[in-house]
């Protein structure tokens, strides 16, 4: 805070108090005070009397009592301005000391995990239930809570990967992300009887059925054009992240519909890294916890 505004929000906070405690007295005193007695406003009408009976004392205590815990609380605590109060307490130290407590119980129980291979993990209970918490706090809300994904978030399950199943990438995976890059490629497969031929050898690839002479007229296309990223037999390539367009399993949808869009849009599916945000130990305990449910553990 510069010290303009320290100095605007002091006066303002000084005034405030000083106001509340002349306000309680001003009112004491113009409504019989001490003597507690009503005084009387002079209005008066068929015998009824307009009176300023004095405040209730226990009511008096009461306001006096939160004064007074207000300027103790800024004596105390951070409000007044920039003044950081006696205790030199601040949200950040807390938070920073909850965080050292944290790591000082949970680090060596992190650490101890981490030495272990992803193969030996996966039959640990323990660790599965930990990959677990941290899969529902920070995957979930893209993969689902049972990990089976969406249309353009993957199935986590089903032991097939687009960027390559092995422990190590799974890990390389969710430690440094992944961008998925298929540009437009409508506007190069020569109109859209072209895409539409195209979409059928698709089609073909998955063992669905297109018009026959459709798909014959894409094959050369795919060749020429997919074929780089997706192989010349439609199996995919991890490197890139293309994926297998023969198994039947759609990041977007397999429909004549889907293809199209992402032929018309391009695909551009993200999946955000998280060795900052979660670090290299915790990403290898929801790596393991991943890679278990599609290989099995001990239970
Ligand atoms: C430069 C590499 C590249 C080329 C060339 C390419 N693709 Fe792709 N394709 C990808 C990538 C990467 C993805 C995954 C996109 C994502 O995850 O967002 C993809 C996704 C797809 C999908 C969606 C699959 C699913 O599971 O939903 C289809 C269908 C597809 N491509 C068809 C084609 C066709 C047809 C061509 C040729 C016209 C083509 N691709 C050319 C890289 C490529
Ligand atoms: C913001 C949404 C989002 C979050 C959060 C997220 N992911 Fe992903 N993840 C994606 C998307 C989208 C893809 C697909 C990228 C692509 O198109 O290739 C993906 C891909 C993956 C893959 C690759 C799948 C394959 O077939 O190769 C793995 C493994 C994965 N995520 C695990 C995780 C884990 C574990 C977490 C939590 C630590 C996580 N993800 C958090 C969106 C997310």
């Amino acid at each position: 805070m510069t010290s303009g505004w320290s100095i605007y929000v002091i006066v303002l906070v000084v005034a405030n108090i000083v106001g509340a405690a002349w306000l309680l007295f001003w009112v004491r005193s113009t409504s019989g005070g001490a003597s507690g007695k009503p005084q009387s406003l002079g209005h008066d009408f068929d015998g009824i009397q307009e009176l300023n009976s004095p405040l209730p004392l226990w009511w008096v205590y009461l306001f006096l009592g939160t004064i007074a815990f207000a300027v103790g609380y800024l004596i105390f605590y951070p409000g007044l301005g920039s003044f950081a109060g006696v205790l030199g307490w601040s949200s950040v130290k807390e938070h920073d000391q909850d965080v050292a407590e944290a790591q000082a119980h949970y680090g060596p129980i992190f650490a101890a995990y981490a030495a272990k291979p992803i193969s030996e993990l996966t039959k640990d209970d323990a660790a599965l239930h930990i990959g677990q918490r941290l899969f529902a706090n920070n995957c979930a809300p893209c993969h689902g809570s049972d990990a089976r994904g969406g249309l353009g978030f993957p199935d986590l399950t089903d032991n097939d990967w687009k960027w390559g199943g092995e422990p190590e990438t799974v890990e390389k995976t969710i430690l440094d992300g992944r961008k998925a890059m298929m540009p437009a490629f409508a506007p190069a497969l020569g109109g859209p009887q072209g895409v539409e031929s195209v979409i059928a050898y698709v089609m073909t690839l998955s063992g669905r059925k297109a018009d026959a002479q459709l798909a014959e007229a894409g094959k050369p296309k795919f060749m020429q054009i997919c074929a780089a990223c997706h192989g010349p037999e439609g199996k995919g390539n991890p490197v890139v992240g293309a994926p297998n367009l023969t198994d039947n399993i759609w990041l977007y949808g397999g429909s004549h519909d889907a293809i199209a869009e992402g032929l018309a849009k391009g695909r551009f599916g993200q999946m955000p890294a998280h060795r900052d945000v979660l670090g290299a130990e915790k990403v290898h305990l929801v790596a393991s916890y991943v890679y278990s449910l599609s290989h099995g553990s001990s239970n």
